[in-house]
């Protein structure tokens, strides 16, 4: 995020403020974990694949055990996704999509030839019960949130962040409009969560930060 906690522009664009080293951390976070979880706003705005490079951390993991790459999951409600996404036309990993019969029929075909499809009859993926579902059916013990904000918020509300890695990179905004890490809801979260620092890392201008969150009672 920016200096003043903007995520990207108030147009969502897909917007590159960080450096090489940023995306080197982020790629490094990705590759310690079992899976990886993105809301279909990132996912349509920033068009991305969700994989490893080729090489030294897909090598890590295979020498830990785990699979070459995480597993690629995608929520959404509506479920109106299009399936010409480059996410979609790159194999390196498994997709999961957890959304709800509300996913039109037409995207269902396509979609089911490419992902596996979680549909419940539920007017919203319910995100507890979808952790659940990925530890019991397909072994996840670890799963990065890449976002977005609103994914995020839903997330830290029901209790179910327990680490934020959060880059403050050198740039101000600006912007009401403009997303900040918990998006532009107006709601408050139902408690300030807390967190600890556990780790500060200066590379350049930016600044790397690791937080744990205490777990919520629910
Ligand atoms: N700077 C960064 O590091 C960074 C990181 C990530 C994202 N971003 C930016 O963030 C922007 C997108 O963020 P966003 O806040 O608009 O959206 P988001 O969190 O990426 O996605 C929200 C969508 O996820 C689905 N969803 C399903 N269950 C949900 C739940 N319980 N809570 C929330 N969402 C749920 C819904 O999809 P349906 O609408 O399909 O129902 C919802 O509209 C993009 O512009 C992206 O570039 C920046």
């Amino acid at each position: 995020m920016t200096a003043d906690g903007k995520i990207t522009t108030r147009e969502y664009s897909p917007v590159d403020f960080t450096s090489r080293e940023d995306k080197m951390h982020l790629l490094r976070q990705r590759a310690l974990m079992d899976a990886v979880l993105i809301g279909h706003s990132t996912l349509k705005h920033d068009n991305v694949r969700l994989g490893l490079p080729k090489g030294e951390l897909r090598e890590e993991r295979i020498a830990r055990g785990q699979t070459a790459s995480p597993l690629r999951v995608i929520v959404s409600n509506e479920g109106r996704i299009d399936p010409a996404l480059k996410i979609f036309q790159s194999e390196i990993a498994p997709i999961l999509i957890f959304s709800t019969t509300r996913m039109p029929r037409t995207v269902q075909k396509i979609l089911r030839e490419k992902a596996t499809l979680i549909l419940s009859d539920a007017r919203a993926v319910d995100l507890a019960w979808m952790l659940q579902q990925l530890r019991r059916e397909h072994k996840v013990r670890s799963v990065a949130c890449e976002g977005g904000a609103a994914l995020f918020h839903s997330m830290l509300e029901l209790g179910l962040v327990d680490q934020l890695n959060l880059t403050i990179a050198p740039f101000l905004f600006g912007g009401r409009e403009a997303p900040t890490l918990t998006g532009v809801s107006k709601q408050f979260l139902p408690a300030s969560v807390r967190c600890t620092l556990r780790d500060m890392r200066t590379v350049g201008d930016e600044c790397f930060l690791t937080y744990r969150i205490r777990p919520r009672k629910l």
